[in-house]
């Protein structure tokens, strides 16, 4: 046997061969790799050189050695992990008590506060994706082109409602979502928080009572308290979304509901999607309750699946859903683009987006407007959706290979975020301080409730390609899990 010291540069290039081949599927889980001796003569290296090949791979959790028997392709660990816990359907609905309430903006100040003081090397607290992600050479060539289409774009009003132009492709769009509308019944926002903020005032008033999913997406938390509202959580299902019997609850025994918001795809943190029989429920008795139901469909456009997924306003008869979207995390994080149909409060939206921002500038809408108008949305969508999946299985993948047993996951079919369940006894303030100490950022699950009742989850982040970094810092975030 050969006994000198593996060659690193060798050794590298013979993992890098089969973690491709394993990564791409040709070897699929359970797969036997060929002899050590036949790949020694295979790449003409050294046997130690080989080992360490194998050795790095069985770290990284794509072989497994068997004993006697030679390496394997490892199957998926995942398959080990139970899905999150389900909430309890006869749990009371959370309203916090308006004479002891510490918001959440206390939290999400702490949290931010933080995060200035500790300088980060992987921050896995972002819901959006890396810039390479997006199409920025193609957005460019838009943004140009509409310079050179309309030279006075920079010096004229903009109609109070949006580009034109925008607003029709916007509403070919919106077909796939089932929704029928026309470029008059869209106006365009500030990204989707200014809409939820526009749906939010025009259908309520200081101190009203606002029905969320619970865990909820902390920046609507902090509108609705910016906004004088209070938050009502309704137990929300990690598979199946909010449960349309705890909000019917709640409307009976709250009384004074002034509207329901709700992420029905992909929503944050969770990564679930309502199934359709649940979303036309849900539209059905807010209708027959008459409480507007506020629709934030800023993910929708993210799953693995060709097939469009429904919003809860394809159902709408009465125009008593609001809907909102933004480009944000699906083409330009750097470009503030959203919209909004307003239902039967469409006039009331328009009047409080003059008084509050004016319309929007017109050249961001007209270069996403050029850029839909073709193929490259769609195009582009195919490559992100494509690449999210692959980050979303490498990071679920991690997880299950590097955090302690009692770990938990469910994976969605769309989008950049999972919801882990850490074993009893874990706090995510203790793991998320003691994380950012060592540079990694990860979101704590104490952000996503005006409660405490999510301090065992994180929400980690999939938006950035994987990397030897992302992994070392998963790994790392699964020892500090194991020991606080
Ligand atoms: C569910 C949800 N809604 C709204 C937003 C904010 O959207 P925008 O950046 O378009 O204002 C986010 C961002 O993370 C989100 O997750």
């Amino acid at each position: 046997m050969q006994t000198e010291r593996p060659d690193t540069l060798l050794y590298s290039r013979v993992a890098a061969h089969y973690r491709r081949a394993i990564q791409s599927g040709v070897l699929p889980p359970g797969q036997r790799l060929p002899s050590l001796r036949s790949l020694v003569r295979q790449h003409g290296v050294s046997l130690s050189t080989v080992l360490q090949a194998c050795r790095t791979l069985e770290d990284e959790g794509l072989l497994e050695a068997r004993p006697r028997s030679g390496y394997f392709v490892q199957r998926p660990r995942r398959a080990r992990l139970q899905p999150v816990s389900e909430p309890d359907p006869g749990a009371a609905a959370l309203v916090p008590d308006p004479t002891a309430f510490a918001g959440i903006h206390d939290r999400v100040s702490d949290f931010v506060t933080k995060c200035e003081r500790h300088p980060v090397h992987t921050n896995l607290a972002l819901a959006f994706g890396a810039p390479e992600a997006y199409p920025q050479e193609a957005l460019k060539t838009a943004a140009l082109r509409a310079l050179r289409r309309h030279p006075e774009v920079l010096v004229s009003p903009v109609p109070p409602q949006g580009d034109p132009g925008f607003r029709a492709v916007l509403a070919r769009r919106a077909l796939a979502g089932g929704m029928h509308l026309t470029a008059d019944d869209i106006l365009v926002t500030h990204g989707c928080t200014e809409a939820i903020n526009l749906a939010l005032r025009a259908v309520s008033r200081p101190g009203d009572v606002i029905a969320v999913e619970s865990p909820t997406y902390f920046g609507l938390l902090q509108v609705i308290e910016s906004l004088g509202l209070r938050a009502l959580e309704i137990p929300t299902s990690p598979s199946r979304g909010l449960s349309v019997e705890a909000l019917e609850l709640a409307f009976q025994t709250h009384g004074q509901i002034a509207a329901v918001v709700v992420v029905p795809n992909f929503q944050n943190p969770l990564g679930c999607v309502m199934p359709d029989e649940e979303k036309a429920r849900l539209v059905a008795l807010c209708e027959a309750h008459q409480v507007p139901l506020v629709e934030d469909d800023i993910y929708g456009a993210l799953s693995d699946s060709d097939q469009p997924l429904a919003c809860c306003k394809a159902w709408d008869r009465s125009g008593n859903v609001i809907h909102c979207g933004s480009f944000h995390k699906t083409l330009a994080p750097g470009m503030r683009v959203g919209w909004m149909t307003g239902g039967r409060w469409q006039d009331r939206i328009r009047m409080l987006k003059h008084a509050q921002s004016r319309p929007n500038d017109a050249l961001a809408q007209i270069t996403i407007g050029e850029f839909m108008a073709g193929h490259a949305f769609d195009r582009h969508l195919v490559r992100l959706r494509r690449q999210l999946k692959a980050q979303r299985e490498r990071t679920a993948e991690a997880v299950a290979a590097r955090f302690p047993s009692g770990t938990r996951l469910n994976m969605p079919g769309g989008g950049m975020l999972l919801w882990v369940e850490m074993p009893e006894g874990c706090s995510s303030r203790r793991v998320f301080e003691a994380a950012l100490r060592e540079g990694i950022r990860v979101a704590p699950g104490l952000l996503f409730s005006n409660s405490e009742r999510f301090d065992r989850f994180l929400r980690v982040s999939c938006g950035y390609p994987c990397s030897a970094q992302i992994d070392a810092a998963l790994a790392r975030l699964g020892e500090i899990v194991a020991s606080v």
